[in-house]
């Protein structure tokens, strides 16, 4: 329950007026703040998430904690540190004083005052190599100097630039509306201070796991203690023939996005393959751009698999009201310069085509080094593989998920994140299982869909609320046990529905 007002917080709040969890919004010292009361403990942190600035008082405290409404980071209430991504920045923490009948909220806390010390265990590895420049890579080697590792960390990377915000490619940053420096995840500097090593432009080709040894693209060897693997996916290229000057785009990188980009300056019209989540997302950035855009995909109603008839019309009417126009049940059997002929017969007139027709784990390294592989790396509840000190995390890993009761692998920015955080403490010998409950957002225009859980198959998709209003929950049930819940317009319930989640358990 959030309760709002320009109150000036350091002047002293009646007790009476903090209702236990209720989250109170005010000022101190001019900046936002909240504060917060869990029984007999009142704690003052900063208003806004520092992923993209969610207002935190629109959140839900979990025991000492706060979770952020845009994309479910969640903070410490009383260290601000960012326990779990896609936030990795703490929020500010003041000192809280009840005097008389009154809280009053004091000076702001420097983070060492703050900060809590994580019990490392004595034995730590020599050194840390991550094979991999994306979500979990980074998040990893965050989370591995957060906890006090001071061993060398060596990221290698095939990208040519470093860790940046890949959801961002078919959003903001290529609708126009997110500049290049929005990008990095993280400045220069960054990593300099932490003495994190970034080999870029440089692939992990070969792991010899009996000698802690991984070969480098250039003939380099280095030598580990202990390895994350953390290299992603890759799209699935589809065999098109080609003739004339066809250009052709994928989009999985910061150089295939600022090449889509520089395509639509001279660009009218664009052929989309794939009406699934990316597809879509540039379907909506290509047309705030006032490009004519076809979507050509093999299903009928678009998103039908993961979101449920309902949503997938909703969201085909959405962007048909934007100007896209779809050609569905069908592929493209040819391009031929701009002539782009459809499977059904049709031809198509486009500057360029992107193709969004899903990824593949990049398990290759992992398969050649002789690692347990069933359609992703399998990872036991710590995401160790099959060799002993041996990480996996993000997209190709296979994990056990307690809630949902199967071994999963998803393709999302805040698993893949989390799961590096997650395997960065266990690298560390903190054996803390990995028990996230799946999450992911996609963005269509000014509709952004929530998605808690994990259902690859249910049996009923209940809407409480109206698409049509853009205010709804969508219940993915498999028998009576509810496995996700997707919303539109309703964040609160997208937390709410999150925890409850965590506090099923459904053995493997
Ligand atoms: C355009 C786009 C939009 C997306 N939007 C969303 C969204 O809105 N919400 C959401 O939840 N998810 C979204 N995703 C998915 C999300 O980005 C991924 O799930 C996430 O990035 C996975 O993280 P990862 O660390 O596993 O892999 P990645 O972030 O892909 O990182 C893999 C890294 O490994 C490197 N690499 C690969 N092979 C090697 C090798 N052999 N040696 C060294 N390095 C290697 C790559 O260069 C890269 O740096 C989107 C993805 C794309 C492409
Ligand atoms: S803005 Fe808070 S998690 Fe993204």
């Amino acid at each position: 329950m959030e309760q709002s007002g320009d109150i000036d917080l350091k002047a002293g709040l009646a007790l009476a007026q903090l209702a236990e969890g209720a989250i109170i919004s005010g000022r101190v010292d001019g900046e936002e703040a909240v504060l917060v009361r869990r029984g007999k403990d009142y704690f003052a942190v900063g208003a806004a998430c520092t992923h993209y600035h969610g207002p935190l008082a629109k959140g839900l405290i979990v025991g000492n904690t706060i979770r952020c409404p845009l994309h479910h980071a969640c903070f410490s209430l009383r260290t601000g540190e960012a326990l779990h991504a896609p936030a990795l920045d703490p929020i500010a923490c003041w000192r809280v004083e009840v005097a008389l009948d009154k809280v009053f909220v004091r000076e702001k806390l420097s983070a060492p005052q703050r900060a809590e010390s994580v019990a490392l265990p004595a034995k730590s590895p020599a050194s840390i190599v991550i094979a991999g420049g994306g979500a979990a890579a980074l998040a990893a080697a965050d989370m591995l100097r957060r906890c006090g590792y001071s061993g060398p960390v060596t990221m290698v990377s095939a990208d040519d630039v470093p860790p940046y915000d890949r959801p961002n490619l078919s959003k903001d940053f290529l609708a126009g509306t997110a500049p290049e420096e929005w990008m990095p995840l993280r400045s220069a500097q960054y990593y300099v201070d932490r003495k994190i090593e970034l080999v870029l432009n440089q692939r992990v080709t070969a792991i010899d796991a009996a000698r802690s040894v991984v070969s480098l693209g250039d003939g380099r060897q280095l030598a580990y203690g202990t390895l994350l693997l953390a290299t992603g996916a890759d799209p699935v290229r589809l065999q098109i023939p080609l003739s004339g000057a066809a250009r052709i785009f994928y989009l999985r990188t910061f150089a295939d996005s600022r090449a889509i980009l520089a395509a639509t300056e001279s660009a009218r019209a664009a052929v989309v393959v794939g009406a699934s989540f990316i597809g879509l997302e540039v379907a909506a950035s290509l047309r705030a751009r006032g490009i004519d855009v076809h979507v050509v995909g093999l299903e009928h109603v678009p998103l039908e698999r993961v979101m449920g008839r309902d949503i997938g019309a909703f969201l085909r009417n959405l962007h048909e009201s934007r100007g896209v126009t779809f050609h569905l049940g069908q592929s493209v059997s040819h391009v031929d310069g701009k002539q782009v002929t459809l499977t059904g017969g049709a031809t198509l007139q486009a500057d360029f085509v992107v193709l969004g027709v899903g990824v593949r784990p990049a398990i290759t390294l992992a398969e050649q080094g002789g690692l347990a592989i069933d359609r992703g790396i399998l990872v036991n509840e710590y995401l160790e593989t099959s060799a002993p000190g041996v990480f996996a995390a993000g997209d190709i890993a296979r994990w056990p998920d307690p809630h949902c009761g199967d071994r999963i692998r998803v393709e999302h920015w805040v698993v893949a994140q989390r799961q590096g955080q997650a395997a960065a403490r266990n690298m560390l010998g903190l054996r803390e299982p990995f028990a996230a409950v799946p999450f992911f957002w996609s963005q269509h225009y000014d509709v952004v869909i929530n998605y808690v859980g994990h259902a690859e198959k249910y049996d009923t998709a209940t809407i409480d609320g109206t698409l049509e209003s853009r205010d709804c929950a969508v219940t993915y049930r498999r028998g009576e046990r509810t496995v996700a819940v997707a919303t539109i317009s309703r964040d609160l319930q997208s937390l709410q529905a999150e925890r409850a989640m965590e506090t099923t358990v459904n053995p493997i």
